[in-house]
């Protein structure tokens, strides 16, 4: 909790900190990069850098944090931590590279602010970074116990067993482990990060979610090109569609992630596009443990053939006795497969809703902002919905509440 010295000075200079918090953000990386070049191999996302959003991650999470701790001092933002946690955990981070972050970042705001940082202000906001890193480093010892690793031994090798072409633009990898070490299991709904050498040298990670129930031998990951459409083309897809192959290593964390399924209730699963990826992860998890909750998968393609791992996916709703599937293709509703097709944009007034279920949202944000508000107007409290982000969240106001515990883990 924030202390009552701080609090007034946190208070008056939060609309100044807010207002520059892109600018220290971004002074913060460029620093914090030229200290530590190290950062840069393995550990920071450059796709993410170079488009931003990572800069705007961090500015959004230290401001939601922020006004939070003077909103509602006796409870802390758990979704925002959750999520960050996770990400964190699935690089390895350490409780040490805090205070290397710490500096950086406090010398980025002195940087950007000049003289209106006081010994006063400086004081209330080291206040708010310890609080928070506290918060993150407290979560991140316990994820990294329940998965019984630790930071350096996140990482581990694994052997690409089979690449099957899903669709035009995305690849399924399946890999097996390299070594008779239990392999730790996952939590339905959760990624692996993938770090992969570059041709230049640098490793780069990349989250993806798992697309299969655990095995105790095997990950199944889906990977979808990223085009650049006059940008640079996205280089760890292309590249793990294009230069990786069966009989090649990989190193992949172990599995994190705070959108996981509950499955002691009904479910409804609504994804759009590459986000069928998380989807495709809980109902094989749900089909392999025999489920017979009333479980509704809706999803939304371009048409039947961009759909992937629309068969393993069908294949398990045929399976499971209460399970049910709607798609909707933009190019017209035709299809081969057993499924209940429609054509253009999913509409939810095309399906039946089952009672009291969880929802997992997860495709471009325009599409889970549409669904969602969609369910609010037909009465879904919106602790009961959850979505996940591929990419930095940027914690959308609209997406993200009070109400909306763990909201970015699916
Ligand atoms: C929790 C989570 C789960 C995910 N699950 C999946 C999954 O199951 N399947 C999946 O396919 N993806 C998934 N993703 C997304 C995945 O992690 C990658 O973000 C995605 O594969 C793109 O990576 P890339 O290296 O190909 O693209 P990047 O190279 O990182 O490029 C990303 C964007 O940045 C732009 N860019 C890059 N460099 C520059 C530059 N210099 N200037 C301007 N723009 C630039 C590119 O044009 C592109 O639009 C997930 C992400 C998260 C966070
Ligand atoms: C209080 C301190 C910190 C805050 C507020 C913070 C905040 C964040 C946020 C908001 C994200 C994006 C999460 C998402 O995917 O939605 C993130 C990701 C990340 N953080 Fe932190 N972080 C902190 C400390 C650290 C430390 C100490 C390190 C270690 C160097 C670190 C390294 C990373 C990395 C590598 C990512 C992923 C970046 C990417 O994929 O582009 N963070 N952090």
């Amino acid at each position: 909790m924030l202390s009552d010295r701080s609090r007034p000075v946190i208070e008056a200079t939060l609309p100044v900190v807010a207002e520059n918090i892109e600018a220290i953000a971004t002074r913060f990386y460029t620093h914090l990069f030229g200290e530590h070049p190290e950062l840069l191999d393995g550990t920071f996302n450059r796709g993410n850098q170079a488009e931003k959003t990572q800069q705007m991650a961090l500015a959004a999470s230290v401001a939601v944090f922020a006004s939070s701790l003077v909103k509602v001092p006796e409870q802390l933002p758990e979704h925002l931590l959750n999520r960050i946690a996770h990400k964190h955990a699935s690089l390895g981070i350490t409780p040490a590279q805090y205070e290397v972050v710490h500096d950086n970042l406090f010398w980025a705001i002195v940087d950007v602010l000049g003289d209106a940082v006081t010994p006063e202000v400086a004081a209330a906001w080291d206040e708010v970074y310890w609080l928070m890193a506290y918060a993150l480093i407290n979560q991140e010892r316990g994820l990294y116990s329940a998965r019984g690793v630790r930071p350096e031994t996140v990482w581990r090798e694994w052997q690409v067993v089979e690449k099957v072409d899903e669709t035009p633009d995305v690849v399924t990898f399946k890999l097996r482990r390299t070594d008779d070490r239990l392999v730790r299991t996952s939590l339905p709904g959760q990624y692996v990060t993938v770090q992969v050498p570059m041709p230049d040298g640098v490793r780069q990670p990349r989250q993806y979610s798992l697309t299969k129930a655990d095995d105790g031998e095997h990950r199944q990951f889906s990977v979808k090109r990223v085009h650049g459409n006059g940008k640079p083309d996205g280089e760890v897809s292309n590249h793990l569609c294009d230069s990786v192959g069966v009989g090649d290593r990989l190193t992949l964390s172990a599995p994190f992630g705070d959108v996981v399924l509950d499955d002691s209730r009904p479910v409804v699963f609504a994804s759009a596009g590459v986000g069928i990826t998380p989807m495709a992860g809980m109902v094989s998890h749900l089909a392999s443990a025999g489920s017979h909750l009333p479980i509704t998968v809706l999803h939304a393609d371009v048409d039947e053939a961009s759909f992937a791992l629309r068969h393993q996916v069908l294949e398990d709703v045929r399976f499971l006795p209460e399970a049910s599937a709607h798609v909707w293709y933009e190019h017209g509703a035709e299809s081969s497969l057993p499924v209940d097709v429609h054509a253009g944009q999913m509409n939810l007034d095309d399906v039946k809703l089952p009672d009291g279920a969880g929802y997992y949202l997860c495709g471009p944000v325009p599409f889970m902002r549409a669904v969602r508000s969609a369910l609010i107007d037909r009465d879904v409290p919106a602790r009961d919905i959850q979505y996940e982000v591929f990419g930095p969240d940027l914690w959308q106001a609209d997406l993200v509440t009070e109400e909306t515990p763990g909201a970015t883990a699916a």
